[in-house]
């Protein structure tokens, strides 16, 4: 079957500055891909030029069968885009925005009545619904924003961090509701930049760094591909010379050290059980004690880290 979307060197410049740089990415239909990257990744003026908001420089996408360069018009009749920053409307009541969406988006008055109400009770907005917008928190917002999909139902849905903001509870809720939409028939392509909503959400995740694509997969083949299936995070009471980092990493079945600190390092191994004895003899006979040691399983920061040598938290710090 064709890719729903098939993006094509997808670019975008802004002056000098190459905010997207030749992408290329396809999403089947029917999955959720998640768009995961740090604050700056481009993953926003992707989105935008998807929902032909704005043009591309160079390269294109295409939705479905349309260009969106070529037929910009006929590509946004299969999207819905709830984006990062809601825009705000003249009408100002979350009741009047998701009518009037709802009306826009050619619903008949009976399922309009009946998707509206559902939505605003899920989303805990029932009680809010009369009241202005502009006093609401971000949270509120975000919630406002993504009732305007699960009311449209798109073919596909564009979602900009859809639970940026919004508290634990929510978020669960919202991530529910966009699995809901994908089996009712959605494909849905979503940004953000947290780990865990990535990988608890996504069919495949595409990983992006300075408006590059780094690598796409599903979240469980990104962790496994990374060489050493064990995470080590060792603290250290003191800074780790240069020359220790190198001695770390002869040990066998080490297969990689990241130092997020000189006293914080990270390290990528195998069969931890046997070689973490090593590395606590190792440090001792170098003379560098260890306040902790703590063992996880890999997490696609791990897999970002393996590709820029940076954790998301560094590369939005950057
Ligand atoms: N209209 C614009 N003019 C100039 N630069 C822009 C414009 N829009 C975006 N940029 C720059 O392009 C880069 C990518 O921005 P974008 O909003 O796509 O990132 P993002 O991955 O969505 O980040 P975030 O996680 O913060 O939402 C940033 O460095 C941003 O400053
Ligand atoms: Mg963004």
């Amino acid at each position: 079957m064709a890719p729903i979307i098939r993006i094509v060197n997808l670019t975008k410049k802004f002056g000098d500055f190459t905010a997207v740089d030749h992408l290329n990415l396809e999403v089947e239909e029917g999955e959720i891909l998640g768009i995961l990257g740090p604050n700056g990744a481009g993953k926003t003026t992707t989105l935008l030029m998807l929902t032909t908001v704005i043009k591309p420089t160079e390269g294109t996408a295409y939705i479905g069968s349309y260009d969106v360069t070529k037929e910009p018009d006929k590509a946004r009749t299969l999207v819905g885009m709830a984006f990062q920053e809601p825009k705000l409307l003249w009408v100002d009541s979350p009741w009047d925005i998701l009518n009037w969406h709802a009306k826009v988006c050619g619903l008949t008055p009976d399922e309009r009545r009946k998707r509206v109400r559902w939505v605003l009770e899920e989303l805990e907005l029932w009680n809010d619904r009369f009241k202005s917008v502009h006093a609401f928190s971000g949270g509120m917002r975000k919630r406002v924003e993504i009732a305007k999909i699960l009311i449209q139902r798109p073919k596909i849905a564009i979602v900009d961090e859809p639970t940026a903001q919004v508290d634990v509870v929510g978020k669960h809720r919202i991530w529910n509701m966009l699995r809901d939409l994908r089996y009712e028939g959605s494909t849905i392509l979503l940004a953000t930049n947290e780990l865990y909503e990535a990988d608890a959400l996504s069919d495949r995740v595409a990983i992006m760094h300075k408006g590059k694509l780094l690598v796409c997969d599903e979240p469980k083949k990104l962790k496994d591909s990374i060489p050493g299936g064990d995470v080590v995070e060792i603290t250290l009471e003191k800074d780790a010379s240069d020359k220790v980092l190198e001695e770390l990493k002869e040990i066998p079945r080490v297969a990689n050290v990241l130092a997020i600190k000189q006293n914080h390092l990270k390290i990528y191994l195998n069969q931890a059980e046997e070689v973490l004895p090593k590395i606590t003899e190792f440090f001792m006979r170098m003379n560098v004690q260890v306040r902790s040691i703590r063992m996880s399983e890999p997490s696609l920061d791990d897999v970002f880290a393996h590709y820029t040598g940076l954790t998301i938290e560094e590369a939005q710090r950057e």
